[in-house]
């Protein structure tokens, strides 16, 4: 069977940086170490004031398709993923195509478009499209061009204040990819939750506490959704384990739940009994209550083991380190957790061909898949091409007063312009509204 999965990646920051620690904190009167340390996260990125999801798509999407020397034609399907849509009917996939249109000759006139909606969970579920469209032999040839991207603002005081981010990541899904193959085993945990929910309005609705039990809940399911068509996952298979990062300390809580439940009845349950003592199982215990907090004391004790910490060095840490700059990126979020993975296994001088990836994604309301994935021969080239580096460090750092003023002017209910922070080159930019109230945008040389 021909290898599906992604082919190429490109990644497109906000052109706006919020430094957490140095900016955010003081103003909140809170320990700076509660981002850096707790949340795990140093800055956020964030839309200037003619940026939004259709724009930075748009510029991960050009990016990627002047790199892989692309046409319209080339490309069957724009699928975008996004929790930041902003009209109910027409998809942003159409503006997307649209604005690509100003700058190549063909046009998209045969590629189907749409949007999917789960949360963040969304972006990795325009994958499954993709790669169901073309293991089904539908895509004549073609590719397609799968977008995540998102504002991830929260109303001002929310605690997820803490939590924002904006960028896009666009993947180019083909046969025979040169980045990674998708495993055609997944699993899914899904519920009805309400633990994060924008009911027709711009910002979201949170219980943050609640939201990250329900992480942790349903990523748990779909790992032994996973388990059940795949077989027992044993973390050695795999080089890295990329998550959603809402921010980088809810995946070291996912991290240590995982490798608690996948140790279970192994022999590394066995070497770590010396040490700490076996995992406690609920059968020997009276109450759910006693069985809980024994389960609490067993994760404090594992998660200070050398053994638990080495694996999270090598396996997690490298997941996190995009995300640490730039807050959520909702739908992208897991999306750039592969990327950085790659980005220091490169940076490392290690050879990852035919290594194995374990992705688990999450979206509120809720759902979390799990499915593996195999690195390709041309992933170090792919890798190479970011330069996200050189975007991050580009970023206008806002001092306080100019985060009030850009988050107020895309707050979609206050009338509010602000003059652009940074000068567009070569980027889509948001140009104003027209008759019908869409947007307009154009290309800056
Ligand atoms: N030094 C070190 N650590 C510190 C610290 C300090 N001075 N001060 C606080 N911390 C730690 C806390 O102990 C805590 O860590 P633990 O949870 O491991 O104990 C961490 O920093 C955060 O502190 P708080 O819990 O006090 O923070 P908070 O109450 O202000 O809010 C939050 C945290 C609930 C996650 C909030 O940011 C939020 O609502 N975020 C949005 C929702 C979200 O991201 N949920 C994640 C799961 S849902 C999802 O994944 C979908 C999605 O993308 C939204």
């Amino acid at each position: 069977m021909t290898a599906v999965g992604i082919d190429a990646i490109e990644i497109w920051t906000g052109n706006l940086k919020l430094d957490l620690p140095g900016t955010f904190a003081p103003q909140k009167g809170e320990d700076p170490e509660k981002y850096t340390k707790g949340l795990g996260l140093n800055a956020s990125s964030f839309p200037d004031s003619y940026e939004d999801i259709v724009t930075m798509g748009a510029n991960a999407a050009h990016r990627l398709m002047e790199r892989k020397g692309l046409e319209p034609d080339d490309i069957g399907r724009i699928d975008v993923a996004t929790e930041s849509s902003f009209d109910n009917s027409k998809p942003v996939s159409t503006y997307v195509a649209g604005c690509l249109e100003q700058v190549y000759d063909g046009d998209f006139h045969h590629a189907n478009k749409g949007e999917r909606k789960f949360a963040c969970i969304a972006g990795t579920q325009s994958l499954d499209d993709a790669y169901n469209w073309i293991r089904a032999g539908r895509n004549r040839g073609r590719s397609a061009l799968v977008i995540a991207t998102d504002t991830a603002l929260y109303a001002r005081g929310d605690a997820g204040e803490a939590t924002q981010g904006a960028g896009a990541v666009a993947m180019l899904i083909s046969e025979d990819p040169d980045l990674v193959e998708l495993s055609a085993e997944q699993g899914y945990g899904s519920a009805d939750e309400t633990d994060f929910l924008k009911p027709n309005q711009q910002f979201p609705s949170v219980d943050g506490k609640r939201s990250v039990q329900v992480y942790l809940a349903r990523m748990r399911e779909a790992v032994e959704d996973y388990e059940s068509v795949a077989g027992d996952v044993h973390l050695d298979d795999f080089a890295y384990a990329p998550f959603h990062t809402p921010f980088p300390g809810m995946v070291r809580k996912a991290a240590l739940l995982a490798y608690r439940h996948v140790i279970r009845n192994t022999s590394v349950e066995e070497e770590l009994a010396d040490e700490i003592g076996r995992q406690p199982r609920a059968e020997a215990f009276d109450t759910d209550e006693a069985y809980r907090d024994a389960l609490r004391d067993y994760m404090d004790s594992l998660k200070e083991t050398d053994r638990y910490r080495e694996w999270y060095a090598e396996a997690i840490d490298p997941t996190l380190s995009i995300s640490r700059e730039v807050g959520n990126w909702y739908t992208g979020s897991v999306h750039i957790a592969r990327a950085s993975a790659l980005k220091e296994a490169l940076e490392d001088g290690r050879d990852m061909t035919d290594e194995r990836l374990l992705v688990g994604s999450y979206g509120s309301g809720a759902q979390a898949e799990i499915h593996a994935e195999t690195v390709q021969d041309g992933w170090e080239k792919e890798i190479e091409a970011l330069n996200v580096d050189e975007q991050l460090a580009e970023r206008y750092d806002m001092d306080w007063e100019d985060y009030e003023e850009i988050h107020d002017a895309h707050n979609h209910e206050m009338d509010v312009d602000v003059e652009e922070f940074t000068t567009p080159s070569e980027e889509f930019v948001f140009d104003g509204w027209g008759r019908m109230g869409e947007r307009k945008y154009r290309y800056v040389e």
